[in-house]
């Protein structure tokens, strides 16, 4: 059977906090409409901190949390969209930084739905026996991917980077993941290739209308009504989907740990779904989204609280640019 159980969690958090008072002195924006928009009053910016730096921290205090030597872990996989390096994968670096030895490496780019991405992933290597302890870390530094210009993207995303060690389980486990491709436009950020000094290369051409050419492509670029709607659905499509496969119901779920990506599409689909309000974490007032670190800077807050244990069954559920969205239900 497919199960996994978290033995060790982590987190790291820049210093920096920018809160919202601080956007109203770079933008035409206060504390009232950011609050009230989106839940968050301030978010961490990694200052002078890379991404593998964070990545790392949040992995070594898993791996310690954990309490194995970093000579047993079988596999590193690293989930991020904001890179420091086109390569090596970012999950090689942490591999580095925690003397994880033995193990392979590799990385996994599917946003703020990465961790739930590369969780389903370990589940699934962890299956057949031949790897035993998998770290899975989640890490990103948005800060150099928002045109802060732009009152509308920068305000929502913040820094910082979460880890867990899991093992192979004999209970049980279920997941739901999906892309649509197709709507990609929703939420990007483009590699810019404007430094090239290759002689041959001209400016990228994609066919009209594909991405918005007038757009600064290097930044991210979001259409956020459109990625609010599909959130909206996609946490309560994926939350179904992933409720049907097991057979369980909206109650027989102990904790639920949504991405945090604005407390009103969590409130929405919560609503929708019917979750009970105090069996849903929320975390982002003083974080703000930080994509795919979300979920696991909340397992580690919960479990260093005490409050993830054996026996629990937890339901995660996330969504970001792609557009995917997943959901995870396990039995701790
Ligand atoms: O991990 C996934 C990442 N992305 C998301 O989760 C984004 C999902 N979308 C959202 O969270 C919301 O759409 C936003 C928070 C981005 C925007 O909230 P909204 O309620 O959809 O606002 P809006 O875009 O409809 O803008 C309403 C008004 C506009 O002014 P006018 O045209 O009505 O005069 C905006 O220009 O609010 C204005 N506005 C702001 N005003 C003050 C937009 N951003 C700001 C701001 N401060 N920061």
């Amino acid at each position: 059977m497919r199960g996994i159980k978290i033995i060790g969690a982590g987190m790291y958090v820049p210093e920096k906090e920018a809160d919202n008072d601080w956007f109203s002195t770079i933008l035409d924006t206060n504390d009232e409409w950011i609050y009230s928009r989106t839940g968050i009053r301030a978010r961490r910016i990694s200052v002078d901190k890379p991404n593998f730096y964070m990545a790392g921290e949040a992995a070594k205090a898993a791996v310690k949390d954990s309490g194995i030597d970093p000579s047993e872990i079988d596999l590193v996989l690293a989930a991020t969209c904001s890179p420091d390096f086109y390569y090596p994968a970012l999950s090689c670096l942490v591999q580095y930084e925690t003397g994880a030895v033995n193990a392979a490496a590799f990385d996994i780019n599917s946003a703020c739905t990465g961790f739930i991405n590369a969780l389903d992933t370990a589940s699934r290597f962890l299956e057949d026996g031949d790897y035993r302890n998998i770290l899975i870390v989640a890490s990103e530094r948005l800060a150099p991917h928002c045109d802060y210009t732009d009152r509308t993207a920068s305000i929502l995303f913040g820094d910082g980077a979460g880890a867990a060690v899991v093992t192979h389980s004999d209970k049980p486990m279920w997941s739901y993941l999906n892309a649509k491709g197709d709507y990609f436009k929703a939420l990007y950020c483009k590699v810019d290739h404007s430094r090239s000094n290759c002689p041959l290369l001209g400016e990228d051409t994609v066919p009209e209308g594909v991405i918005d050419s007038e757009a600064k492509g290097h930044f991210l670029q979001m259409n956020g009504k459109a990625v609010y709607k599909f959130a909206v659905e996609a946490m309560e499509t994926a939350v179904h989907k992933v409720l049907d496969k097991s057979g369980l119901g909206i109650d027989d779920i102990d904790l639920y740990i949504p991405h945090q990506a604005n407390s009103r599409i969590i409130e929405s689909a919560v609503k929708s779904l019917g979750l009970p309000e105090d069996k849903v974490y929320v975390n982002l007032e003083r974080r703000g989204n930080t994509s795919s670190a979300c979920i696991p800077t909340c397992v580690a807050e919960l479990r260093q609280a005490g409050r993830i244990k054996d026996g629990m069954t937890i339901c995660l559920v996330g969504f970001g640019a792609g557009l995917t969205s997943g959901a995870i239900i396990f039995e701790q």
